[in-house]
């Protein structure tokens, strides 16, 4: 039988294992959506603050008119920028990547960080981004319980079939969790072997959340924004341990890595500018790694956290 390439959400959605994320990828960005739709991708991760929306739409919507897929047959994520956790802009921004996406509802809907920032007018500036183009970022006072009031109106009118959190702690998700009247069913986090958050994902686990990783590859992705700490990690595409469980099953690192994140029933939504690698990430669900080569990159732990808001102010420091 072949490996499982779904799961099913807490909602009863099915969702694939593997995704295509569309963070920095900015240029063609129709053309790179067309490409992993073509390739067999069933799952779009993007979000407001990608600055891709409109673009990663066209594709989609060039897909669907060629006939390659159906808009039912595609799980697409966005996700509720900083700037706008005030409860009444909550419905407004979801309405506003919906009409970017050119699609009528999300598959999932996801609170970005939860990480108040003071609300920018979309017809002044969009998406807003951390700073106010200044370089000044100016914290505000929305409670967490109050956008995600907004999200559960999001779901309510049928704009999202299910709605999330990302880069959420445990604390943050135990208490989401106790006012919930519509559940969170998805939790993002950074997770690779350098950073594995065991107990984040058992207690995810344990609330009913699926999780989704991102920068599956550690640094890899990181490099390119010249991150200090990411600069000073030594890559996992290049390890020694992977590179050898690898070899033995015949892959790629990079299958490795994303497979020790699904075959323990994680998503994982590699981006990639790269047809062949992104074809290469999309098959790695098609074998099996060996129960002691979990373990041994399971091993390789450092607590590494690479994505950590508070390198752009101290008032995010939310990990703290
Ligand atoms: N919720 C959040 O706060 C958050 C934060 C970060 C990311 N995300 C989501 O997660 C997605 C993935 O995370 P990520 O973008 O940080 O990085 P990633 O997927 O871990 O890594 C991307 C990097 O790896 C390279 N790469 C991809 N496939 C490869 C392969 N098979 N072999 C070798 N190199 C390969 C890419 O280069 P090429 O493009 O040249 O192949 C790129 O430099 C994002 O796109 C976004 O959708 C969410």
């Amino acid at each position: 039988m072949a490996p499982a390439s779904t799961y099913t959400l807490s909602t009863g959605a099915e969702s694939p294992l593997t995704g295509f994320g569309l963070w920095k990828v900015t240029e063609n960005t129709a053309e790179v959506v067309y490409n992993a739709l073509k390739a067999g991708y069933r799952l779009l991760d993007g979000a407001a603050d990608y600055q891709n929306e409109v673009e990663a739409g066209k594709g989609l919507r060039r897909a669907i008119d060629e006939g390659i897929v159906k808009r039912e047959d595609v799980f697409i994520t966005s996700k509720l920028w900083n700037t706008f956790h005030a409860y009444e802009h909550v419905l407004p921004a979801a309405k506003r990547s919906l009409a970017d996406w050119g699609v009528d509802y999300f598959d999932l809907y996801l609170i970005h960080f939860p990480i108040s920032l003071k609300y920018v007018d979309p017809a002044v500036r969009y998406p807003p981004e951390w700073d106010d183009g200044n370089g000044v970022v100016t914290p505000s006072d929305d409670p967490i319980h109050l956008t995600w009031k907004g999200m559960e109106d999001v779901y309510s009118a049928g704009l999202a079939k299910a709605i999330g959190v990302s880069n959420f702690s445990g604390g943050l998700l135990i208490d989401l969790v106790r006012y919930a009247k519509v559940k969170p069913a998805v939790l993002q986090i950074e997770h690779h072997p350098y950073f594995t958050q065991p107990q984040l994902v058992e207690l995810a686990k344990t609330l009913g959340v699926a999780v989704t990783a991102y920068s599956s590859f550690g640094p890899a992705s990181w490099l390119e924004l010249n991150h200090d700490l990411a600069l000073k990690t030594p890559s996992l595409l290049e390890h020694s341990t992977i590179s050898s469980i690898a070899k033995k099953h015949n892959k790629t690192t990079a299958q490795v890595l994303l497979r020790w994140a699904t075959q323990r029933g994680i998503a994982v939504i590699p981006k990639s500018n790269n047809p062949a690698r992104a074809k290469e990430n999309l098959e790695s669900v098609l074998f099996d790694l060996e129960k002691e080569d979990i373990k041994a990159i399971s091993a390789l732990n450092e607590n590494r956290r690479l994505a950590d808001p508070v390198a752009i102010h101290p008032a995010l420091a939310i990990y703290a």
